[in-house]
């Protein structure tokens, strides 16, 4: 193992994901990368918690054909990456305050690692999105979003089903047939994927909301009370502690912020029979896409 593979890659802060005719296009100012398909797959494994051998580890289970040639081509992309300022290879932080360290049994959202086919068919589908977002006007929103503590006591007294948001947009997969045909495969291949991360693949799931939050967006409070069952979201994020999910626990009353990190992760809940809840919010400072699935009780 060379000195490189420890090193972990997270994204500067400044990288700018394009979409050209070509794929996926990094630009930091003047250095640019084109992604092809393979290092599409990587940039998707940089979540900024990650080092290079445990990326290389997690391919090499889904294609055990990788060689010593291509682990080394693997090594070179993150290098040329960091070279061009697109990320940063450092070697790993002290991560006793990361919410995403394996939490002590049993607590109320668990986190899966997505699997390298997850996230290539993630990152099909958020290809798919990126070029069929629309975005509502600012008077479609709520400007009165309220996460804090205050903010779920109203939410309680109204007792709010699904919540308002500040900012809104709409994924529109649908617009052209080759569009829905891709997102829909997409989809099915990471409910998949899904169904063999949970362990149980006679189970039936089904999309529940995909969902793009720019920038800035929150959503309030809220309980889906109205579809009770497991959840399962899979989430990206642009860059590592700048959105969060926050819920209440609803056994000890404490209010939980769990920042995600960047790129994508998979978490999952049980939204619990009436007259329980499990009330959540979102806010989202980075770009985020939140790709619902559920099995319903
Ligand atoms: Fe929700």
């Amino acid at each position: 193992m060379t000195q490189t593979n420890t090193l972990i890659p997270s994204r500067q802060l400044s990288t700018q994901e394009i979409n050209t005719e070509e794929g996926l296009l990094l630009k930091n100012g003047l250095d640019q990368f084109q992604l092809n398909q393979t290092s599409i797959l990587l940039w998707g494994l940089v979540d900024g918690y990650r080092s290079i051998s445990e990326i290389i580890k997690i391919l090499k289970e889904a294609y055990p054909e990788i060689d010593g040639a291509q682990e080394r081509s693997i090594v070179n992309t993150f290098e040329m990456l960091a070279s061009q300022e697109l990320i940063n290879l450092e070697p790993k932080p002290d991560t006793s305050s990361n919410a995403f360290e394996k939490p002590a049994e049993p607590r109320l959202v668990n986190y899966y690692i997505p699997t390298p086919e997850m996230i290539w068919n993630l990152e099909l589908i958020r290809q798919v999105v990126l070029g069929t977002l629309e975005v509502y006007p600012a008077q479609d929103c709520d400007d009165t979003i309220d996460l804090s503590e205050s903010g779920l006591q109203k939410a309680k007294n109204l007792d709010v089903v699904t919540a308002g948001s500040n900012k809104t947009s709409q994924v529109t997969p649908y617009k052209n047939l080759a569009t829905a045909k891709s997102f829909r495969a997409c989809s099915n291949s990471v409910a998949g994927e899904i169904q063999k991360l949970l362990g149980h693949e006679d189970i039936n799931i089904v999309p529940r909301g995909h969902a793009y939050y720019p920038a800035g967006m929150s959503m309030g409070w809220h309980g889906n009370q109205d579809a009770p069952g497991l959840r399962i979201y899979c989430t990206w994020a642009e860059f590592e502690k700048q959105n969060y999910f926050r819920y209440e626990n609803p056994e000890s009353g404490d209010i939980i912020t769990e920042w995600e990190p960047a790129g994508w992760a998979v978490k999952a809940f049980r939204v619990p029979q009436s007259p329980k809840r499990l009330w959540h919010c979102i806010h989202a400072s980075s770009r985020r896409f939140a790709l619902g699935f559920g099995v319903m009780d």
